[in-house]
């Protein structure tokens, strides 16, 4: 390849120019098409005639790696149908340290154990279909708040002169924030998406110690790292850092500009040698061999059939061929394939049921039954009903009515969405339950006549958030509190003072507030759920009614006390340059070693039967060593010829050929001004030697293939001795010795299981425990050791229920 059309491929053409959210260059001399880009986490962004599968965060509640699976398939399926190549997916940043973080909603869960095994089974599940998953963010991206400089002007913001700067020690970073990446990578992601935010000081996308040397180095990820949307902020020092493609293409902010930090900047820099060719071929590398490694898209093979059949930019079926630049022919670009099927419809409902938790029930008054004299059922709640506005207002960005999603670009166009108001009404008819409903949030005085007459209300509630390009009610992102939206907390109060058995049930996109009723003895049950997706309504209603015994566990811990949650940083300081310190412990492990109890625990949820476990059986499968193995030494590079450089007018701008499109990014040089390599100052610490050393904790996918060895297997019983059906989760977690260095490794979730039961029945939990899962980080030695001492194991159904205890000694 030239390096015109290799710069074509790390460069995307830019916002709006191609059918998907990001578009790189195409080799037409190769046959290698344009590469789309295309959200989303959830589902497929900018299109119709697709599934609106439950949030990251509802599927990192039901604990069921198989669904976990099935979900990752199933969006790999419409994404390989719609001609998406890569799949900007799973979320697994942010891990949930901040409560109030925008896009909690989006990834598994606020523990880097459920993270990373949610995130590992969506990819295998995504790049099953012969798609690519772009794994984002990488990494502390933990709110949204000041992620990008520009991205709101006014008042304080224009005060920001850095995006906000992510602190995170040796130690945490590896325990906590890179440990789902390295499951990702160990299950092959193809591409993984640098964030934001700046780490230790200087921004993701331009990090050297984070992309070459933690992500590609000690981790050994061999595909290719995209930039978020305009989250570079240099052009060669980026590309000396790791960043291998560019998207959109343009410098942020300045989108349709055709403006780039590479493009035909990359190509000067390579033609005036600042840039070594080597690096060039390494992007090119990583990106087609994760394409063809992965997408069934061959060169050679008539890829045509396979391109997107869809436009980003458009919902008409006819429209111009660049609609944002207003350019181009008229031509069809929206062919609304539709390509869902009972696999897709099936996954989508079946993790919308198993999400659910279920916080409270006392009094046993769910499931609903005309048996316990339920006749008259109240319906409360605008969050019950559709929103005014329809299911899809820009990126979701409404949130009047039931909460199917959160906003942003993880957000899809919803095919519809089934309410709660739609699924109970139907199931209290078939029941001959007479039903009344309100969506009046605020005339308090008409919604406490019609409580007098129910013998049960069901009150719906939100919290909602997303991204922070969009601000919702004083929301930029994250949410601004914990509080229920639209006079919720009211409204439930109002109603359990009139109904005796009132029961909430809460869509939120994180914890939220539940002080000011979960006590009230009147608001007999409660139920929460990240957002469900398309069908919402259907799960709840059936669970409400006992046709589906909730088996969801909560994916955080809710607090007690607002504050005890690490707040959003709302202030910059005088320089301009925030900076966010994520060195406190993570969710529950903070709660656990301050000795805080909780309201409801991480991993904690009810059900409709009860279980009992039994027979915890502990069997080593590998003895352990204190120390990692060395990995066998790195196999020869792969060296590509170096191409001669020719005359720079080569790589001009072939204006008698075409001329360029509005705000289209090329790699083409404008001029024959190349300047030279003197003029570049390279950062500090640069060499164009390769200075590193094998790192004792690298050497296979994911890191040292040791760490994926499993030392232990461990084994538990557990009955159903209730009267129905159920599921349950059975959790590991681990106490650790005292460290080497007198740090406390805190208790932490190592394993989950999940059985369905009958009535009387029994099942195995099964666990297995890897060296990494025992190993701690040694800064010193950087690398995983095993401390001697006791390890203490423990079963149960959440990270504070803890039925079954063994140990283990490691000499
Ligand atoms: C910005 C978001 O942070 C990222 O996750 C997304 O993939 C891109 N926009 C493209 O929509």
């Amino acid at each position: 390849m030239t390096i015109l059309e290799k710069v074509n491929l790390t460069t995307g053409t830019g916002w709006g120019s191609g059918p998907c959210v990001g578009n790189t260059g195409s080799v037409p001399r190769l046959n290698i098409p344009s590469l789309c880009l295309q959200d989303g986490p959830n589902g497929i962004r900018f299109t119709d005639f697709i599934t609106n599968f439950p949030s990251g965060l509802a599927t990192g509640s039901t604990f069921n790696k198989h669904l976990m699976y099935t979900r990752g398939r199933a969006i790999g399926l419409e994404a390989k149908l719609k001609g998406v190549d890569i799949l900007l997916g799973p979320t697994i940043g942010p891990i949930g340290y901040k409560a109030q973080g925008g896009r909690n909603w989006e990834s598994f869960g606020f523990d880097p154990y459920l993270q990373g095994i949610a995130g590992a089974c969506t990819v295998q599940g995504i790049q099953s279909q012969g798609v690519v998953a772009a794994a984002r963010q990488f990494i502390g991206n933990e709110q949204e708040r000041f992620r990008q400089v520009n991205e709101w002007t006014g008042g304080d913001w224009d005060r920001l002169s850095e995006s906000i700067n992510s602190v995170i020690k040796d130690r945490v970073m590896h325990e906590i924030y890179l440990w789902p990446w390295a499951d990702v990578v160990h299950a092959g992601v193809g591409g993984v998406m640098c964030s934001y935010n700046r780490v230790n000081g200087t921004y993701a996308c331009e990090n050297s110690y984070l992309l070459n040397y933690l992500l590609k180095e000690e981790l050994g990820f061999q595909g290719f790292v995209v930039s978020d949307w305009g989250a570079q902020h240099t052009g060669v020092d980026s590309a000396l850092s790791g960043l291998d493609m560019t998207m959109p293409g343009e410098i942020f902010g300045d989108w349709c500009s055709g403006k780039s930090y590479w493009g035909p900047l990359l190509t000067r820099a390579v033609y005036n040698e600042t840039i070594p060719q080597s690096r060039l071929n390494d992007m090119v590398s990583r990106i087609l061999a994760s394409f063809f490694s992965i997408d069934s898209k061959l060169p050679n093979s008539d890829y045509e059939e396979d391109l997107p059949n869809f436009s980003s930019w458009t919902f008409h079926t006819y429209d111009q061929e660049f609609p944002f630049q207003s350019y181009g022919p008229i031509k069809q670009t929206n062919y609304h394939v539709d390509l869902r099927d009972d696999s897709t419809e099936w996954t989508a409902l079946e993790v919308a049921r198993e999400a659910i938790v279920l916080l409270k029930n006392d009094g046993h008054n769910l499931p609903i039954s005309e048996k316990d004299g339920i006749r008259r059922l109240l319906i409360a709640g605008a969050a019950a009903g559709p929103d005014s506005k329809g299911f899809n207002s820009k990126d979701q960005k409404s949130v009047g009515g039931a909460l199917f999603q959160g906003w942003g670009s993880a957000s899809v166009n919803a095919p519809y969405g089934i309410t709660p108001y739609e699924a109970i009404v139907q199931k209290a008819r078939e029941r001959d339950m007479v039903i009344d409903f309100t969506s009046d949030q605020y005339d308090l005085d008409h919604v406490d006549d019609i409580a007098e007459y129910a013998d049960m209300a069901v009150v719906f509630a939100v919290a909602s958030s997303g991204e922070g390009y969009i601000e919702v009610d004083g929301n930029f992102g994250d949410r601004k509190n914990l509080s229920l939206w639209q006079n919720s907390e009211e409204l439930i109060d109002h109603i359990a003072s009139r109904c005796h058995k009132t029961v909430v049930v809460i869509t939120a996109t994180g914890p939220v507030d539940l002080e000011p009723f979960i006590d009230n003895e009147n608001v007999v049950a409660v139920l929460l759920s990240a957002p469900l997706g398309q069908y919402f309504g259907k799960a709840i209603a059936e669970v409400l009614f006992g046709e589906v015994n909730p088996s969801g566990r909560l994916p955080f811990t809710i607090a007690r006390k607002w504050d005890q949650y690490v707040p959003i940083i709302d202030k910059i300081p005088i320089k301009g340059k925030p900076t966010d310190d994520l060195n406190r412990l993570l969710d529950y492990r903070f709660f656990d070693e301050n000795g805080i109890r909780p309201r409801f625990e991480f991993g904690y949820g009810l059900s409709y039967t009860k279980f009992s476990l039994s027979d915890l059986s502990i069997k080593e499968i590998l003895p352990p060593t204190t120390d990692l193995p060395y990995p066998p030494p790195y196999l020869d590079e792969y060296v590509f010829a170096e191409e001669k450089l020719r005359d720079v007018e080569d790589a001009l701008f072939p204006f008698k050929e075409f001329s360029p499109v509005p705000g289209f990014v090329y790699p083409y040089l404008f001029n024959e001004k190349i300047y030279s390599v003197d003029e570049y100052e390279y950062p500090e610490g640069y060499t164009e030697e390769e200075c590193y050393q094998e790192p004792i904790s690298g050497g296979g996918l994911g890191g040292n293939d040791a760490l994926w060895n499993t030392l232990y297997s461990v084994h538990a019983e557990v009955t159903n001795i209730g009267d129905v059906e159920g599921a349950y989760v059975g959790e590991l977690y681990i106490d650790y010795p005292s460290g080497y260095d007198g740090i406390k490794t805190p208790r932490q979730l190592r394993g989950f299981d999940k059985v369905h039961l009958k009535p009387g029945e029994s099942g195995k939990l099964e666990f297995e425990i890897l060296r990494r899962d025992i190993s701690v980080w040694d800064t010193e030695d950087q690398s995983w050791v095993i401390i001697p001492g006791t390890y203490k194991l423990y079963v149960g159904s959440s990270s504070r229920r803890l039925e079954l205890a063994g140990e283990v000694e490691i000499l």
